[in-house]
């Protein structure tokens, strides 16, 4: 697996030209010089980029006579960081790498609109304008969690798109399993909860015609290392990070790897085997059926039993009255069944 391309400003794309060259020669140290003749460079030009990377969070050891060396390299998610460990065959061969942005999916969209690949993914370091479902705002302070959006281009019909958005579910809820041992629930249509609370969220918009996709973004954020009171006072009891959950500091490149290879995994089989498998897969990670829920979608709020998803991905509610309810999108509130609540 190879990352074959990388969009980043000039003076960043140095860094990472540097930042190769360095461990290329990890071994042994690099003089200036060396540097300033491969990249075109002057010296001060190195000089200025190295002090850089060493704000960043990189060590570099520096001696007057013999160059530079990289002694080691921060959790950064640039990359030439994520390059060396990524373990999939098509998803994340294009990174736009960036340290901030307003927020992946815009940029991603951009990128769809401007004619972007399959499989091309965005990453910040942080997000000034990270956007939730519903309109909400998406924390992402810097350098503790993720922040990604992946553009695909499937060639299905656009009703069947939210069924992208439950195979992106199972994809995260698998890759945090995976990673932690720990088995986390999904919450419909799309939250990733570990004991009830949320760890990951999804973002998924769609640029179709009637009858045909153009690409989809899929939007992920994953809280990684947040501590408790890191969280705002208003989401502190319904939120979490896997930092809380396992006890400790979480790599942030060691979980993207999981992250993008249960993703591709996941996007192969919808591609192939269509949506029961999905279906299938997500049902048994949601355990959905008869719980009591409140369901709150356009300004209309309802409490009944959760029936199952159907097959494009709608929540099924039976209300009071045993009517049936046919749900497309909102939010789903968990809700203890009491005596005489049985319908
Ligand atoms: C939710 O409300 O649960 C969805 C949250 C999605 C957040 C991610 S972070 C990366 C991507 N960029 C955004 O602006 N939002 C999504």
């Amino acid at each position: 697996m190879t990352v074959s391309r990388v969009t980043c400003p000039q003076r960043t794309m140095m860094d990472e030209e540097i930042l190769q060259l360095l461990r290329d020669h990890s071994s042994a140290f690099l003089s200036g010089e060396e540097i300033s003749h491969r990249l075109k460079v002057s010296r001060t030009a190195v000089w200025k980029r190295m002090k850089r990377l060493r704000a960043l969070g990189y060590e570099i050891e520096a001696s007057t006579r013999s160059g530079y060396r990289l002694i080691r390299s921060p959790d950064l998610l640039t990359p030439s960081e994520i390059k060396p460990i990524l373990k999939t065959k098509w998803l994340g061969k294009t990174v736009h790498h960036f340290h901030t942005l307003d927020s992946t999916n815009s940029k991603a969209y951009q990128l769809g609109l401007n004619g972007a690949k399959e499989g091309e993914v965005v990453i910040a370091e942080s997000q000034e304008r990270g956007r939730g479902r519903l309109g909400r705002h998406w924390f992402s302070p810097p350098f503790l969690n993720l922040y990604l959006s992946v553009i695909l281009r499937p060639r299905i019909s656009p009703h069947r798109a939210s069924l992208i958005t439950l195979m992106a579910a199972v994809a995260t809820a698998e890759a945090i399993r995976k990673f932690s041992g720990l088995l986390p629930l999904i919450k419909w249509p799309n939250d990733i909860l570990l004991r009830d609370r949320k760890v990951a969220g999804l973002l998924n918009e769609i640029h179709s015609e009637m009858d045909r996709i153009h690409f989809v973004i899929l939007g992920m954020g994953v809280n990684l290392n947040m501590d408790k009171r890191m969280f705002s006072k208003e989401i502190r009891d319904v939120a979490t990070s896997l930092k809380i959950e396992m006890g400790q500091t979480i790599s942030r490149k060691a979980f993207l790897r999981f992250l993008l290879q249960e993703l591709e995994k996941w996007y192969t089989i919808f591609m192939k085997e269509g949506s029961p498998f999905i279906l299938k897969a997500w049902r048994d990670r949601a355990h959905i059926k008869g719980r009591r829920v409140k369901v709150t979608s356009f300004g209309e709020t309802w409490i009944g039993r959760a029936m199952d998803v159907d097959s494009d991905g709608a929540l099924i509610l039976e209300t009071a009255g045993g009517k049936r309810k046919r749900v497309v999108a909102g939010d789903v509130e968990y809700k203890k069944w009491k005596m005489g609540s049985e319908k």
